[in-house]
């Protein structure tokens, strides 16, 4: 979910899109976010759908593809994750198969939503240790890039960072902070999420690495995000939340972690002090 969505409301009552604070015309209507008009199946209460199979082939060309492209390039922990959720090129996995597999590496379970969600809705998943998906994958038209969330980038791109304890951790925080977080923190927060969650890089033993699933699921980040042309900083929290971004445009700015440790030590003691966390 929110790639690259992850704004802030302008208010409790009117919240405004990414895409709506950046004025864009013709909006696409999948990517205004939308309420719950319920609780969301969670898990083995997901039904899969009947899929085309020009549906199937679309996330075989893209899984291919973007594995190739990540030779190298992907964090450990994405690899691994992968191959702990069980996900494979041959059809678009189910979500309650996903959300099992996930359940057993950390205690995440998988939420199966409409599309695009307002952020109090989103947080409030993400505090209670579900992930919120969808489960239709973009169109043929659409495979280099979509601005709408589909399942290409929730379940390839985030899923599989949900199974690393220390990110799965963090995560959870975030979720928890968010609800509490009013003014400036959520601005803060929301750049948190996108140098993190969506654009983040990790320092492994053999080299610079992607984690941030707005880079793993998209083919023209991963070729950008560790070249030249991008200034790696080392992270840190309030770098990162003095830090602006843009969303429209290939990341010039990208921070790194030394690890998910730092990560889920460096928010917490943030929003401990900010009061968004109980110690
Ligand atoms: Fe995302």
């Amino acid at each position: 979910m929110m790639d690259p969505n992850a704004s802030a409301p302008a208010t409790e009552d009117a919240p405004l899109s990414a895409y709506e604070k950046a004025g864009a015309e013709d909006i696409d209507p999948r990517c205004i976010p939308q309420n719950l008009d319920g609780p969301p199946p969670v898990g083995d209460e997901i039904v899969t759908p009947e899929y085309p199979e020009e549906d199937h082939a679309n996330w075989r060309f893209l899984f291919e593809r973007q594995m190739g492209l990540l030779q190298g390039k992907a964090s450990e922990a994405f690899r691994e994750g992968v191959a702990t959720l069980g996900m494979t090129p041959d059809r678009i996995p189910a979500l309650r198969d996903l959300s099992r597999n996930m359940e057993a590496a950390t205690g995440w379970k998988i939420a199966r939503i409409p599309g695009l969600l307002h952020e109090r809705d989103f947080f409030g998943l993400l505090s209670r240790r579900l992930f919120p998906s969808t489960d239709y994958i973009r169109g043929t038209a659409e495979l280099d890039y979509t601005p709408a969330p589909d399942c290409f980038h929730d379940m390839f791109g985030h899923m599989p960072m949900l199974t690393e304890p220390a990110f799965a951790d963090f995560y959870n925080l975030f979720g928890q902070a968010a609800l509490n977080a009013e003014g400036q923190d959520r601005q803060s927060l929301e750049r948190l999420h996108w140098f993190t969650v969506e654009f983040g890089l990790i320092q492994q033993p053999q080299g610079m690495r992607i984690f941030g699933a707005g880079i793993l699921s998209s083919k023209n980040e991963v070729g950008h995000a560790l070249s030249d042309a991008v200034d790696q900083r080392p992270f840190d929290v309030q770098a990162v939340i003095n830090q602006d971004y843009d969303v429209w445009h290939l990341q010039p700015i990208l921070y790194v972690l030394d690890s998910f440790e730092q990560l889920v030590d460096g928010f917490r003691g943030w929003a401990v002090e900010r009061g968004l966390l109980a110690n």
